[in-house]
């Protein structure tokens, strides 16, 4: 079976062709095309993504990102009538009018090809982002390993707008169990990196510069660590860095710029270490007390080494199978909608599809 994926919800516009296999394995997924076009370079320069700008630059490339992605999993192909069996598309949560350019797009695409349309939640498709298998030989490893994946499962979703820790009892029955109070673990890397001045999404800039830091040069405060229940927050953690960068002012005014940098390396990596211990804590006691067998990571804060190291690490000395994405798809794409649409294959007709921003599990 082939899935076309869309995804539209936030600034990418994205689209994928995913291939089950014949004997209908869910271990072997296999990603046959995976196009995301991003507007995140115009949205650098505002420090945050205008939802306007985001629709319009969707509508410039969604059929040309469309049409590469199904050039690329089957050749030239015939775009009035091309291979694929569904087309699965993000219906929620996100932008309105980012969601609407993929939902009216699959809409009239599912008409005009006359293939059932399959809506997906954004949120999960994250978190099923975990069964992509590139090909290569690696990925026939990752291919064998999922067939470990087992029930019940936490899946930790970390991206720019959600820090979700969800139970799953299998394919189709989950829980959340927790979720931020205030502000979403990728949304504190931004904010944070807005304050120490460093380009949108700051997440992975921190993360880089993080490398050349201390993680014990400022001690940082862990919001909510030791708290009851399985919730988060981090709006107290960018209050702390921005009282750290208004005592380091003067200090900062005085030292030589080699030293600023070094400052700026450590704050960066004591602001990584607080955020990675948070959220290493409390998916660790999500599994302990739901008793998981397996732990999956998904969302864009996933790409992040220091998380993925560390939750890795405890796993393995523990029964605990972890599973992340790779990198690529961790971040928002497409080929995560069609591999969510395989275990959630509720199809519907193009007259029943609607977008919902306000969307949760
Ligand atoms: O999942 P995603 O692409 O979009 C949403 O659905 O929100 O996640 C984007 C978020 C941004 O906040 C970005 O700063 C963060 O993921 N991010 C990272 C890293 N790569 C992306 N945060 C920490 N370390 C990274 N390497
Ligand atoms: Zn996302």
């Amino acid at each position: 079976m082939h899935i076309l994926g869309i995804e539209t919800s936030c600034d990418e516009t994205a689209a994928s062709v995913v291939e089950t296999a014949e004997n209908g394995e869910t271990s072997q997924l296999h990603v046959l095309s995976s196009i995301v076009s991003s507007s995140l370079a115009l949205h650098a320069q505002t420090g945050g993504i205008i939802p306007e700008t985001a629709a319009r630059e969707q509508l410039k490339y969604m059929i040309p990102v469309l049409t590469r992605a199904l050039n690329q999993a089957f050749g030239e192909v015939d775009l009035t009538n091309p291979p694929i069996d569904a087309i699965a598309l993000t219906y929620g949560p996100g932008l309105i009018g980012s969601l609407l350019v993929g939902v009216e797009t699959a809409r009239t695409l599912s008409y005009l090809w006359n293939k059932p349309l399959i809506p997906v939640n954004h949120l999960l498709g994250h978190i099923y982002a975990n069964w992509l298998v590139d090909s290569g030989e690696r990925s026939a490893l990752r291919a064998k390993r999922l067939a470990l994946v087992a029930f019940p499962a936490i899946a930790l979703v970390v991206s720019g707008g959600h820090t979700d820790l969800v139970l799953l009892k299998n394919h189709t029955e989950y829980t959340v169990l927790g979720g931020t109070r205030d502000d979403a673990a990728g949304e504190a890397f931004d904010k944070i990196g807005r304050l120490l001045g460093l380009p949108y999404p700051a997440g992975p800039v921190i993360s880089k510069l993080a490398e050349n830091g201390n993680p014990k040069a400022f001690s940082l405060p862990r919001p909510m660590l030791h708290s009851d229940g399985l919730d988060f927050s981090f709006s107290g953690l960018k209050t702390a860095v921005l009282n750290l960068t208004k005592q380091n002012e003067l200090l900062a005014k005085e030292t030589l710029q080699r030293d600023k940098s070094k400052m700026l390396a450590d704050i960066c990596a004591s602001v990584e270490q607080a955020i990675v211990d948070v959220l290493v804590a409390k998916t660790i006691k999500a599994a302990k007390i739901h008793h998981a067998t397996s732990l999956l990571l998904g969302g864009g804060v996933a790409a992040n080494t220091l998380l993925r190291q560390t939750l890795s690490g405890l796993c393995s000395d523990s029964e605990v199978n972890f599973f992340v994405p790779a990198k690529k798809y961790c971040t928002d794409n497409a080929a995560m909608i069609a591999a969510a649409a395989v275990f959630n294959n509720n199809q519907i007709s193009w007259r029943e599809i609607t977008a919902d921003p306000e969307l949760y599990y």
